[in-house]
């Protein structure tokens, strides 16, 4: 029997501080109308120093458990999409995952710049549509305002903070995630990349007074590469599920710049208003671009049980892809309603289960640490 990818549950996370235009005007050579003419951004979020990739993602990922009615003891798969993972390991989605609760699940991060998302989807749905898993939770999470130079005109008006999180669960009836596809150049890496940090070249005190640990981008060849890929990513992604653009309902793309959406609207010949844009108020949040557009997007009554809906993001790599969503739930039922006053219990027992493991732990090294088995004699 058939299996599909159903979306049942959405969320996200912004972080309270708005950071406007005019704002960033004081501290850097560049002007409100610049900003808004080349771009569309109006204002983005960014992080308190207490919030961090997987706080936002930890959050982001409750709630859309709650829509879905799912507990986090019953969530298999743990997959977050991220440019500004905490660390390069431990994985960010292991940090999600101890801090939801979901002691069953695997957990990995996924790179893809801001296609990770469509990246991410693709994986989960196909582990679920192969059998091996039931459900997995899907999450785009970002703090780049930890990895731009805020002195750098051309980059820091661009990014954002944020995350999203989608529930998928395996269902018999049709629905969910359709069709997928997914691209890479890599022989355009350099035009967008975090040149230091890695093992390629090591944060060192040189690479941080060359200010190779912040984004480094030309603007330029990257709008480029998006205006071209976007409109050739749906349309590849429609002919693999044998659809064609009018049975298309509403278009969600990767939101970094206006002028980038408008011009794949063109290329595809169809009116802006099939596509959801939230740009001007998040500005480029990378692989949380999407889940948010999909959580407010539901939210504007925009998205209708039956509905079909393309995801479409590039980024850097360079990588880009599509996906084919047919819209399969409703809006969270009253008791799911419930469910999220509930959230602050879960994420309190999860703390308190993750303690006690810890601590488990020290105890043990305690015992046994120098005479403990290590598998040497
Ligand atoms: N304010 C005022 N002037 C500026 C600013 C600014 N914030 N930034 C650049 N300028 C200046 C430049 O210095 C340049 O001046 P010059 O002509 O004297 O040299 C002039 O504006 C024009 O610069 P361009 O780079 O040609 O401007 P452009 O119209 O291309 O817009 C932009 C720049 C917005 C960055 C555009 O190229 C773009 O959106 N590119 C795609 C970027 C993107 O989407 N990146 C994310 C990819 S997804 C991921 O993986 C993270």
């Amino acid at each position: 029997m058939a299996r599909y990818a159903h979306i049942t549950g959405w969320g996200m996370s912004l972080p309270a501080r708005v950071l406007t235009n005019q704002e960033l005007a004081r501290t850097v050579d560049t002007s409100d109308e610049w900003i808004v003419e080349r771009t569309g951004i109006r204002e983005r979020r960014v992080a308190s120093s207490s919030q961090t990739t997987a706080s936002l993602a930890t959050d982001a990922a409750l709630k859309a458990l709650a829509a879905a009615g799912l507990s986090p003891r019953q969530v298999q798969l743990v997959i977050v999409a991220t440019s500004t993972p905490e660390h390069i390991f431990p994985a960010t989605a292991c940090l999600v995952q101890d801090r939801i609760g979901a002691v069953s699940a695997g957990a990995f991060d996924l790179s893809a710049a801001c296609t990770g998302f469509v990246y991410a989807l693709s994986v989960a749905s196909q582990l679920i549509q192969t059998g091996a898993y039931q459900n997995a939770v899907v999450i785009g999470a970002e703090t780049l305002s930890r990895i731009i130079n805020w002195k750098d005109r051309s980059t820091c008006v661009l990014f954002g903070d944020g995350a999203g999180a989608l529930v998928l669960q395996a269902s018999s009836r049709p629905g969910g995630v359709l069709a997928f596809s997914i691209h890479s150049d890599g022989s355009g890496g350099d035009a967008l990349s975090l040149p230091a940090g890695g093992s390629r070249l090591p944060a060192s005190h040189e690479t941080v007074e060359q200010g190779l640990h912040y984004v480094s981008m030309n603007g330029r060849e990257v709008y480029r590469f998006a205006t071209r890929v976007m409109a050739a990513a749906t349309r590849e992604v429609l002919a693999k599920a044998g659809y064609v653009l009018s049975e298309v309902d509403l278009i969600i793309p990767h939101q970094a710049n206006q002028r980038i959406i408008e011009a794949a609207a063109k290329q595809l010949r169809l009116s802006m208003d099939r596509f959801f844009v939230n740009v001007d108020r998040y500005g480029n949040t990378s692989t949380a671009s999407i889940p948010i557009a999909i959580c407010e997007a539901f939210a504007a009554g925009r998205l209708h049980v039956g509905d079909r809906v393309v995801l479409v993001g590039f980024g850097a790599g360079l990588t880009w892809g599509a996906a084919l969503l047919q819209w399969v739930a409703h809006a969270p039922v009253p008791a799911a309603r419930w469910r999220l006053s509930g959230l602050f219990i879960v994420r309190a027992i999860a703390w308190l289960r993750s303690m006690l493991r810890r601590l488990s732990r020290r105890v043990e090294a305690f015992f046994f640490g120098e005479r403990g088995d290590t598998g040497h004699q």
